[in-house]
């Protein structure tokens, strides 16, 4: 079972549901006649983007990104790469992205240059959670969810090699998961 590897949970679905009626009621003022472009980046983001997209009484697409970044484990190169790309042509659209975290900031600072190059009339952030400890990257989130801790959090589309993403919380890992691998 998921449960039981878990230490302490952080944030309970109860939280996450109370905090995207918040964020939905604020998007759904901010973006009340853009029809904005919605990028989920996959595959982190996909819980959190089910949710919030269902506060926003707006119209809006959706469409998904896949990235990962790569280099040595200890010290990142900051190279990121497109494993799916948009199907949206973005130039003069709003966007708004969903990520699940922002940790270092690598990810979301490649994709906001990228489609500013690609010419998108605007770029903006909604991230469940924002790790600010480990922002190596300046960029910030317009809206969050929460803050976390420096610690390893699993949960809600967050995933420790690739597994824990279906639970329905943001929760600690005990140390002896990871550690013995
Ligand atoms: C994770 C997370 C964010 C990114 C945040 O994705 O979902 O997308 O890392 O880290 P950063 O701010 O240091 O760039 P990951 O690349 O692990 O892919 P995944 O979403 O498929 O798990
Ligand atoms: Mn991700
Ligand atoms: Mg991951």
């Amino acid at each position: 079972m998921l449960a039981k590897d878990i230490e302490k949970i952080l944030i309970t679905r109860e939280d996450i549901q109370k905090r995207c009626v918040e964020l939905g009621a604020q998007l759904t003022t901010d973006y009340a006649d853009n029809n904005p472009l919605v990028v989920g980046i996959l595959k982190g983001a996909v819980p959190f983007m089910a949710d919030i997209v269902r506060e926003i009484d707006a119209h809006l697409e959706l469409d998904f990104m896949d990235v990962s970044s790569y280099g040595n484990q200890t010290v990142s190169s900051g190279e990121v790469k497109i494993i799916k790309d948009l199907d949206t042509n973005v130039e003069g659209r709003d966007l708004l992205i969903v990520e699940d975290i922002i940790d270092s900031g690598r990810t979301l600072g490649y994709l906001v240059d990228l489609f500013k190059y690609r010419k998108a009339k605007s770029v903006k952030i909604v991230t469940l959670l924002d790790k600010p400890e480990g922002r190596v990257v300046d960029i910030h989130a317009d809206y969050v969810g929460f803050d976390v801790p420096n610690e390893f959090v699993v949960g809600y589309g967050l995933d420790y090699a690739e597994a824990y993403r279906n639970l329905p919380y943001v929760g600690v890992l005990k140390p002896e998961i990871y550690q013995s691998n």
